[in-house]
């Protein structure tokens, strides 16, 4: 029994750390295909092959129930995967949906008309294919209207992180920052729009500064996946607890013992 959590590498370990804190009891399989990592500058037909292809070893083993921990696959393959690729019997839930229902201030499967919500100016800060891809501003204009989103593109930010190197990924983080600031000087909210993200969300807030309220992640996918799972509880499926990797287990699991803080052991996949 276990839920799959796929992300293009590293990143989407945040949503695990905070699905396995809130939800200890449900066992995990998590792939990084850290071999092809960062998905965000590749275009949309690539990063579906790769999605796809990721999400199928985790159904092969045994998964019912994949979460999409990785904005880039949710906003460039999700929606193509859900309406003809996804086998009668699994699902594949992505992470924008529960981060824009924190934002709008809705509840799960409020399908009521868009309505006019509190804030009014969003920095959306996330990997190039995300932004380009539109699909943040698709779903938030599902649920609420007059509200103006700036989007960032931070090129290199994944890369750093994925190569270990926080130095550069800070730098990068407070630069990209400054860009948006230079667009829209008072957003009233942040979106870190990248599961990579969490991981240098000190800096993002410090160079935010007060009054921006910062929506992240982990922390919101925990709680829905909880929430789908009580109406849902079927959908646990079989399989064994793992962390795969595409790439080098080694050094995969030397960054992943440090940004969780505990000793985590990849098997390549
Ligand atoms: N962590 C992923 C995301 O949420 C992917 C980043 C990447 O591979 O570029 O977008």
């Amino acid at each position: 029994m276990a839920v799959g959590i796929f992300d293009s590498g590293l990143g989407g370990l945040t949503v695990l750390d905070a699905v396995s804190k809130a939800l200890p009891d449900v066992p995990l399989i998590y792939l990084g295909d850290n071999a092809h990592a960062p998905y965000g500058v590749r275009d949309a037909d690539d990063i579906y092959d790769l999605t796809t292809a990721g999400v199928q070893h985790l159904f092969d083993r045994g998964c019912d129930l994949v979460i999409l921990a990785c904005n880039t696959a949710s906003a460039a393959a999700l929606r193509r995967m859900q309406e003809g690729w996804v086998p009668e019997g699994k699902r594949v839930l992505g992470v924008f949906v529960p981060l824009i229902e924190a934002l709008t201030e809705r509840n799960w499967g409020d399908n009521s008309p868009p309505r006019e919500v509190g804030v009014k100016e969003v920095a959306l800060f996330a990997t190039p294919a995300t932004v380009s891809s539109r699909a943040f501003q698709r779903e938030l204009a599902f649920r609420a209207i007059g509200v103006d989103v700036e989007a960032q593109p931070c090129g290199g930010v994944v890369d750093a992180i994925e190569d270990g190197d926080m130095i550069l990924a800070e730098a990068l983080v407070r630069s990209h920052v400054d860009a948006l600031k230079r667009r829209m000087p008072e957003p009233q909210a942040a979106i870190l729009g990248c599961t990579h993200y969490p991981l240098v969300e000190e800096v993002f807030r410090a160079a935010l500064g007060d009054g921006v309220a910062v929506f992240s992640q982990p922390s919101l996918v925990a709680a829905s996946l909880g929430d789908y799972l009580e109406r849902r509880p079927e959908m646990l499926g079989s399989g064994e607890p793992a962390f795969l990797t595409t790439g080098d287990p080694k050094s995969v699991e030397a960054q992943a013992t440090l940004f969780l803080r505990r000793e985590i052991k990849f098997q390549a996949v």
